[in-house]
């Protein structure tokens, strides 16, 4: 469904001046994958999107979306996807069922099409009773899925989502997560989104592209990422002062065990899997004389997956920039 090569995208801001916004990015993705692009602010998320979207063209590097090149054919790409923009901007004073409908015509819909389409859509987002509600009346989590409907008037065989739950609380995210998930049950989408969120990226998407300054640095499940990348930690105080070296020269002895430290009560060590471990510990370090207070088998976040992959927290940002204009295009901020 997606293939890029080397897809790379600068932005010459002066003579002296260049991002280097997306740097090579090659990315495979298959017809019913949920893919979750994750990465730090100014990582090239959006631009990436923007590219695959055809809204932005590629400085180098080939992309097909659908099997169709975003550059030679953005207008057939346009057809095969749609897209939910980072912050959307639906017209304020329009009604919300007005808007969908006006947009299913600008992809070609008749106005009967359009409005039919309009009713399975306002219903299928549970937005049926917010119909004649002026868009800039409607809540956030209400205005996203709105948002979320207007990508799919043209019922897209792949749907690109920039942050889709930014700015929602606990509940309008998970509300809108799962209307995400019944839509691509029902309609066998491909979806491919960005977030913020590491918890949903975690728990929504079947595979987490990690990018950091413009380039994919891990592409896995969020399992495979957190085994490979991360790993098992288990973190134990001793009830008896004194007893931590104890302690420690057991857990040395784990299958897997590195990166042991020692301060005042508390240990903390990798692990293979701290699961086991932790009663294995229990026990040992008891009969050693040197009891336990707590164990905790701590299981790592995809934000340890950052961290182990960067040295830095997915919090952190920073926008790269240099001093080359080799191969750049000029493009005016949109
Ligand atoms: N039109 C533009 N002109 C100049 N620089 C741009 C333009 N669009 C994006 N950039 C820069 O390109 C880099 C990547 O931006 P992008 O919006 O793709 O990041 P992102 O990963 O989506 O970040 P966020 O998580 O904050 O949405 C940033 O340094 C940004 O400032
Ligand atoms: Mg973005």
């Amino acid at each position: 469904m997606i293939h890029t090569r080397g897809l790379t995208k600068d932005f010459v801001l002066s003579r002296t001046e260049t991002v280097h916004a997306v740097r090579g990015v090659d990315l495979d993705i298959a017809p019913g994958e949920l893919v979750a692009v994750l990465g730090p602010n100014g990582a090239g998320k959006t631009t990436t999107m923007r590219m695959l979207t055809t809204l932005t063209r590629p400085t180098s590097g080939t992309a097909t979306v659908a099997g169709v090149d975003v550059t030679t054919d953005p207008a057939t790409v346009r057809r095969h996807i749609g897209y939910v923009g980072q912050g959307n901007g639906a017209g304020h004073q329009q009604r919300a069922a007005d808007e969908l409908t006006m947009q299913g015509q600008v992809y070609g819909l008749d106005r009967t099409a359009a409005r039919r389409r309009t009713g399975e859509l306002l219903e299928a987002l549970d937005l049926t009773t917010l119909a004649r509600r002026k868009v800039g009346d409607l809540s956030g989590g209400q205005r996203r899925r709105l948002d979320v409907a207007l990508g799919l008037v043209h019922a897209p065989q792949l749907l690109f989502l920039d942050e889709p739950t930014t700015g929602l609380d606990p509940h309008n995210r998970a509300n809108l997560w799962e209307h995400i998930a019944r839509l691509r049950a029902e309609h066998d989408m491909t979806i491919v989104l960005t977030t913020h969120y590491l918890d949903e990226a975690d728990t929504m998407a079947e595979r987490v592209v990690v990018v950091d300054h413009g380039q994919v640095i891990a592409d896995d499940t969020a399992d495979g990422l957190k085994r490979t990348l991360a790993g098992d930690r288990v973190v134990l105080t001793v009830a008896v002062d004194g007893t931590a070296g104890r302690v420690a020269t057991i857990v040395g002895a784990l299958p897997g065990a590195r990166d042991v430290t020692v301060e005042g009560a508390r240990i903390e060590a990798r692990v293979a899997d701290a699961a086991s471990a932790v009663p294995e510990l229990v026990l040992a370090a008891s009969a050693a004389g040197a009891p336990l207070l707590e164990a905790l088998a701590v299981r790592p976040t995809l934000d340890d997956v950052f961290l182990a992959l960067t040295g830095r927290s997915l919090r952190d940002d920073g926008p790269q920039t240099s001093d080359s204009t080799d191969d750049a295009t000029q493009e005016a901020a949109a």
